[in-house]
């Protein structure tokens, strides 16, 4: 497949092309004809939320996404409402409860706010079920067609982690707003002045918490079920504080335009963040979102003025000597990462810069991390230690920890 077969029609839409993509997410080039379920890029991320009317207008004013397509009791879904959103390439869709017996009020009941369905775009729905199916994975919803004046789209649904789905999704033969049920809708939020066009232009990764023991039968159900293959791997020491530790793997789609690390909670003197997140998550679930963007400063100063709150980092990790000469020189100053808390790391292939929210709902789960790559494909594992003890800090205040 090449690089050019990947873009999907989303990313196309979106005005992304390919060096820009390659650059934002770190895409690379694969030959997919031995590839026994190829995944083309994302799809959606759809999230259950306790109020998705407000939800959406979050994403509209702190991540300054575009409200494009809404289904609810005036368009015939009569138990939920969904709003869709879209910034460049990323479709984020939030659904909430209207119906009080619909079933996304127990999903919220048991997790809170959270991902449900990783959906992918795949060009053939059917045979990534086959294989899936030949696997043992759980199919969830057989493959069928969806249709309205805009054409057809066929999907199917697998299991993965927890409550957590993927659903396949081919929506080349439709060029609706979303999905069949949903209608287009627009917003009269407007963005403030000055603020830049797109806060950030793709989806970059999604991470996974799983059980204690589970992360290498998720590994595996990536490699087998999926055909994914492993493309970093950070164990023990690498990421260990002085008071709590986790597994991590990475698993990623042909090109790495899917990448999912899955971390596991690992022995420590103090509860686990991985604890933590499955406590209040009820179980394993999606545990952040890195969303690629060309310019952090910007997405930061925006992100910030509209109340986002990132993890601080202490000035003693910007005047570390050996973090200074393993950096070495990047775009900008590190005063000006500094004054934001920007977190750098580089290996072999490049740099990347990085920073993360505090969780966005009630509970202590789920949260975005921003990506900005720089010919690195990693995930900041330089990082990992700083970036841990913060969380610890916030997990202390809570008096989780
Ligand atoms: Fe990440």
């Amino acid at each position: 497949m090449s690089l050019e077969q990947t873009l999907n029609d989303d990313e196309r839409l979106a005005q992304l092309d390919l060096d820009q993509l390659r650059q934002l997410v770190g895409l690379v080039e694969y030959d997919a004809s031995g590839d026994p379920f190829p995944v083309s890029g994302w799809d959606a991320l759809v999230w259950v939320v306790g109020n998705a009317t407000q939800a959406a207008h979050f994403y509209q004013s702190a991540l300054g996404m575009e409200l494009v397509a809404y289904s609810g009791p005036e368009t015939g879904t009569r138990d939920h409402l969904a709003y869709v959103l879209r910034s460049g390439a990323a479709r984020f869709v939030v659904t909430g409860a209207y119906d009080p017996a619909s079933p996304l009020a127990d999903h919220h009941r048991r997790h809170g706010d959270g991902i449900r369905d990783i959906a992918l775009s795949v060009p053939d729905v059917d045979r990534c079920i086959a294989h899936a199916r030949a696997q043992g994975a759980t199919v969830l919803e057989e493959p069928h067609d969806l249709g309205d004046e805009h054409g057809t789209v066929r999907l199917a649904a697998i299991a993965t982690y927890g409550d957590t789905r993927h659903t396949l999704v081919d929506r080349s033969r439709y060029t609706g707003p979303y999905l069949p049920g949903f209608a287009a809708r627009t917003s009269s939020h407007q963005p403030r002045p000055g603020r830049p066009e797109r806060l950030f232009q793709a989806v970059d990764h999604v991470v996974g918490n799983v059980e204690l023991g589970a992360m290498d039968r998720w590994v595996d159900f990536y490699h087998r079920v999926m055909g994914f293959t492993n493309m970093a791997e950070f164990v023990g020491e690498d990421i260990a504080t002085d008071y709590s530790a986790l597994m991590s793997k990475v698993v990623s789609n042909g090109n790495h335009r899917v990448k999912f690390p899955l971390n596991e909670p690992a022995m420590g003197r103090k509860k686990s963040q991985i604890d933590e997140y499955l406590e209040f998550y009820g179980g394993p679930g999606a545990q952040h979102v890195a969303l690629a963007t060309n310019d952090i400063l910007a997405t930061v100063d925006a992100m910030t003025a509209e109340g986002i709150e990132f993890l601080p980092t202490p000035d003693s990790y910007y005047e570390d000597p050996e973090l200074r000469a393993r950096i070495g020189t990047v775009r900008v100053p590190v005063e000006e990462l500094q004054r934001r808390g920007v977190l750098v790391d580089r290996d072999e292939d490049g740099y990347l810069l990085q920073i993360f929210t505090r969780p966005i709902g009630d509970r202590p789960t789920v949260f975005f991390e921003l990506i900005e790559r720089h010919g690195s494909l990693g995930f900041g594992k330089g990082n990992f230690k700083a970036l841990f003890e913060a969380i610890e800090r916030e997990q202390a205040r809570r008096g989780n920890f």
